[in-house]
């Protein structure tokens, strides 16, 4: 019979000596590799646990055993490779015999949005019937993946029909805060470690697995299900909203004369504000927001709650990544047939590959409708947006992309773009036309170099210097 936890239980094992060093190595599972499930199972490795990744797709597990990367995270191929050579980290296409063999089963399989704006739960109910049929003795069974909050109740309710006889397990949630392109660091550092419980029993192997981030005095959230996983969504929600806002700033400094990158500096000065994710940009995109953000409206409208700024923000987002092809048009005097286009940045943000719901992709779609010819370059994202727009001009570097371009838009502030020779790029280019839609490229070259030029927020960036460190 499990224990409710009370918040004093819970204040009680928040405040429990972090003296305990004494973590054993625990044996983990890591369902799901992706973004989230290949980052998490080498940092558990890291934290001298055994851990397993699992995979349906056995094409992705040879690929793993080989050592080959199935997504661009840098950092990732070098930790994966150290942890399977001292046997720490392995991968497996047999999620049965990993869960069996498993103290701690961490789902990290993807909840995409699915067409009425909801999480897609297929895979998450897929594991946890898996689960409950393999089910061989007391198990921990925490949920990384981002859920709908409620759903850490239906998990459990899957696993008990599934399990043939009444095992004991509990469930946690314990949501990633991790950013592609930063993802390790960002697990390895992260703010904070939250985790949702019902009960006290999983404490302790929670405790082990996350050793190394007690001793570095890494603040631990422990609260209830239902609060962990509303803590994700709200986290995601307010940092969509906060972007949107300065997106919103940039606009009304483009009209009344100020720079943005001004405004946000001051703002972000307030430690009420902080500076972070108040960098003005082409919109936000990835796996996350968007889908994150509407599935916190869906919730909303299920409990008949009309989340206002949460759904502004949405709105106000997709309205502004349309604002860069207005601004793009504008530049081109409206008349983009059979211009060509050179489109620096696929990715939905620098050091990943991810495109998805990147602003590059409606952009890219606008231009197409217009009859523009759209060149592109991106170092790492070309291959996955080839599945989307498999007609498009693909080239090898920057200025292939950019020779004979009638305009030039800055989609992604990869490093490589911030250093381009801008007097290179004046001669090679048909017309001396740039939309930064970074505001990385400094402004008084382009002035110097007599471009026509637009950026957000009417931003003045004296030197090529990168956005001021997150
Ligand atoms: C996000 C959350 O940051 C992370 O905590 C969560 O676990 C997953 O979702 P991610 O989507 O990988 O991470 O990238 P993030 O760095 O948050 O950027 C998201 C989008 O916002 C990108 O398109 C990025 O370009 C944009 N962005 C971010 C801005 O436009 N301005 C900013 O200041 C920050």
């Amino acid at each position: 019979m499990q224990r409710k936890i009370t918040l004093q239980a819970a204040l009680l094992i928040t405040l429990l000596p972090l003296s305990q060093s004494f973590a054993s190595p625990q044996n983990i599972a890591v369902i799901g590799t992706g973004y989230v499930g290949s980052v998490l199972g080498a940092c558990l490795a890291s934290f001298n646990n055994k851990v397993v990744c699992v995979d349906t797709n056995k094409e992705t597990i040879e690929k793993l055993k080989r050592g080959e990367m199935t997504i661009y995270e840098p950092g990732l191929e070098e930790m994966i490779a150290r942890y399977t050579q001292n046997n720490s980290l392995s991968f497996s296409d047999d999620p049965a015999s990993a869960i069996r063999n498993s103290d701690i089963i961490f789902i990290a399989v993807g909840t995409p949005m699915t067409d009425d704006g909801n999480a897609n739960l297929n895979a998450i109910e897929s594991v946890a019937r898996t689960i409950g049929e393999n089910l061989n003795g007391y198990k921990v069974i925490c949920t990384k993946s981002t859920v709908p909050i409620g759903t850490g109740a239906r998990i459990k309710q899957i696993i008990k029909n599934y399990s043939q006889n009444s095992t004991e397990f509990d469930i946690v949630s314990n949501p990633e805060f991790l950013r592609e392109g930063s993802s390790i660091y960002d697990f390895l550092n992260p703010d904070r470690v939250i985790i949702g419980l019902e009960s006290e029993r999983p404490y302790k192997a929670l405790y082990d697995v996350y050793e190394p981030l007690h001793k570095r005095a890494v603040p631990f959230v422990f609260t209830n299900i239902e609060s962990a996983e509303a803590i994700k969504y709200a986290s995601n929600a307010f940092l969509a909203v906060k972007i949107t806002f300065i997106n919103e700033i940039a606009n009304l400094c483009e009209r009344v004369g100020a720079d943005v990158l001004q405004v946000a500096k001051g703002m972000g000065l307030d430690k009420r504000i902080g500076s972070q994710f108040l960098t003005p940009g082409p919109g936000y995109g990835g796996s996350c927001f968007p889908k994150d953000v509407q599935a916190l409206l869906f919730k909303g409208n299920q409990v008949a709650l009309d989340l206002k700024v949460t759904r502004a923000a949405k709105e106000s987002n997709s309205e502004h990544k349309l604002r860069i092809f207005e601004k793009l048009s504008k530049l081109l005097g409206n008349d983009l047939s059979h211009k060509k286009v050179a489109v620096l940045g696929l990715a939905f943000k620098s050091n990943t590959d991810d495109i998805r719901e990147s602003s590059s992709i409606d952009i890219i779609q606008k231009l197409i409708e217009n009859k523009a010819r759209v060149s592109v370059y991106d170092p790492e994202a070309m291959d996955n947006m080839k599945k989307l727009f498999p007609n498009i001009e693909y080239n090898s570097s920057t200025y292939d992309a950019i020779k004979d371009a009638d305009a030039i838009v800055l989609l992604t502030e990869w490093d490589e773009f911030r250093l381009i020779d801008l007097a290179y790029v004046r001669k090679l280019a048909k017309q001396a036309l740039i939309l930064d839609a970074r505001n990385i490229l400094s402004t008084t070259l382009l002035k110097k170099l007599n471009f026509t030029f637009e950026n957000i927020g009417n931003a003045t960036v004296s030197t090529s210097s990168p956005d001021p460190v997150e």
